[in-house]
């Protein structure tokens, strides 16, 4: 595995490489879901990139930027083990300069659920991507479902803008008691991962219900409303894969998105239905 700092380096490095180009966006502090991400990239391509970037764009003001859990070390380890060939941890200042252009996300969909509370996130999170995509031009990009909303808007940002690059969605990662993997994770207290485990139980209770044929969305949310108490939550929703709230689950259409904030710490999950 080579690592490569600078993104001029990389972008020589890999017009030279044949083959088809599999790119892994992260922010490091590397875990499962990560990993399933890379290895489903190693399985489909030539050559595999991973980028670890704490993307400061990405993160408002007051947000956990310099908490943001950082593992350079263990972090090459996992990608070293899981047939990385580029290791990319760009640097700051190569990738931002000073009042320059910037991605605005879609004003309607940017700035619903995860971009109403983080408003201007999605901005960030599509800047970045935009920037890596460019320098690596990879075949295919991958992404995780854990992250709906970011995923949609980056599709999204892919066809209005005709990048030549085949998003890949994969799958959610969890523990095996239900609750989705994710690098937030580790703030939380041994009695907050218990009261957590309520997410994930919210949405199989959701599946279960739609499995024995309650469709109305609102029905659904009281039911996983009452499944989530105590709990404090950010937002809980019906919407089709365009992210369009809807009043009646359609099978093979639809996502339940929860975001419900354990001790200090907000956690995200979704079934896709
Ligand atoms: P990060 O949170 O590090 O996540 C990197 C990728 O891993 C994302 O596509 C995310 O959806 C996926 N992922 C996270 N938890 C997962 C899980 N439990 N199972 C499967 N996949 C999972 O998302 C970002 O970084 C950033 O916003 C980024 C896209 C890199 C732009 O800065």
């Amino acid at each position: 595995m080579q690592i490569i700092t600078s993104a001029k380096e990389l972008q020589t490095i890999l017009k030279q490489v044949g083959g088809t180009v599999g790119f892994v966006p992260t922010m490091g502090a590397l875990h499962e879901g990560h990993v399933s991400l890379i290895k489903q990239a190693r399985t489909q391509n030539d050559v595999v990139v991973v980028s670890i970037f704490v993307n400061p764009t990405q993160f408002l003001q007051g947000e956990d930027l310099d908490k943001y859990p950082r593992k350079e070390e263990a972090d090459r380890k996992i990608c070293e083990l899981s047939g990385v060939d580029y290791l990319f941890l760009p640097q700051v200042d190569e990738m931002y300069g000073k009042d320059e252009v910037f991605v605005e996300a879609p004003l309607v969909r940017g700035y619903i659920l995860e971009g109403a509370t983080r408003p201007g996130h999605f901005s960030g999170v599509l800047t970045v991507v935009l920037k890596l995509l460019h320098i690596v031009s990879p075949s295919r990009a991958y992404f995780g479902k854990k992250d709906a909303q970011q995923l949609f808007l980056i599709e999204e940002m892919v066809r209005n803008l005709f990048l030549d690059v085949e998003i890949v969605p994969c799958e959610t990662m969890r523990e095996s008691d239900g609750l989705a993997l994710s690098s937030r994770n580790v703030y939380l207290s041994k009695e907050e991962r218990k009261e957590a485990l309520k997410i994930s139980s919210s949405l199989n209770l959701a599946r279960s219900l739609v499995t024995k044929g309650e469709l109305e969305s609102e029905k659904i949310i009281e039911a996983m409303k009452k499944r989530l108490e105590p709990l404090e939550v950010e937002y809980l929703v019906v919407v089709n894969r365009r992210f369009e709230s809807i009043k009646q689950v359609v099978i093979g259409d639809t996502i339940v998105l929860v975001e419900a904030i354990v001790g200090s710490t907000r956690l995200l999950d979704n079934i896709w239905l």
